[in-house]
């Protein structure tokens, strides 16, 4: 936690829809002295999110909405409102299997980030494992991008490579691969912050 002599830490919210390991890794990350951010909200559009109860146990302010009946704009709207009120700055999306309105990316631009596990702009959108390995391709991978309102293709800000190796199933890279997004994500979130102050 921030104490009196470390500087202002930038207010963040992550969004979830499942597991939440990567908000996981990114609250551990906060925890550290020298982090950038505190995480003051963890919002999702599944209320049976896995994430959320973790969220809970470690403290954090939690809001849950289904989008189910909901048009994208009064879904986006709620959870714009939420993260306002919690005080956020930056929106931090971590598996948040939602597409977002164009009016809500560009409220935040420049201000949200995702992490999407392939080599952008190597198969954006689903299935990005499955892709990789049919294409023969050396590595998959994970990158760390800003969010605009074209699908997985705002600014590139890190990259890290995951070798796939003979016989790697979809879902045994997608394993390793999440090893490489908890180690990128909140160093690349940490130093972003610090830019832009
Ligand atoms: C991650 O692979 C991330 O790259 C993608 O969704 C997955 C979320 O996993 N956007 P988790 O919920 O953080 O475990």
């Amino acid at each position: 936690m921030a104490d009196a002599a470390s500087p202002a830490r930038t207010r963040v919210a992550i969004f979830i829809s499942g597991r939440g390991s990567n908000m996981a890794a990114l609250l551990y990350a906060a925890a550290l002295p020298d982090a950038a951010y505190d995480v003051v909200l963890v919002a999702t559009n599944d209320p049976q999110a896995e994430g959320l109860a973790l969220a809970e146990a470690e403290g954090i302010p939690t809001f849950a909405l289904s989008h189910k009946g909901m048009s994208r704009a009064d879904h986006d709207a709620a959870m714009d409102e939420a993260a306002r009120k919690a005080g956020a700055e930056f929106i931090v999306l971590a598996g948040y299997m939602r597409i977002l309105t164009e009016g809500f990316t560009r409220q935040w631009q420049g201000r949200m980030l995702n992490i999407h596990p392939s080599l952008l702009p190597k198969y954006p959108g689903l299935d990005t494992h499955q892709r990789a390995i049919d294409a023969g391709d050396s590595h998959g991978g994970v990158s760390v991008h800003l969010v605009t309102p074209e699908l997985d293709a705002g600014q590139v800000l890190a990259q890290m490579k995951v070798a796939i190796r003979a016989g790697e199933t979809a879902e045994s890279l997608a394993e390793r691969v999440r090893f490489a997004e908890h180690q990128l994500y909140p160093r690349v979130l940490n130093d972003y912050l610090r830019m832009q102050r």
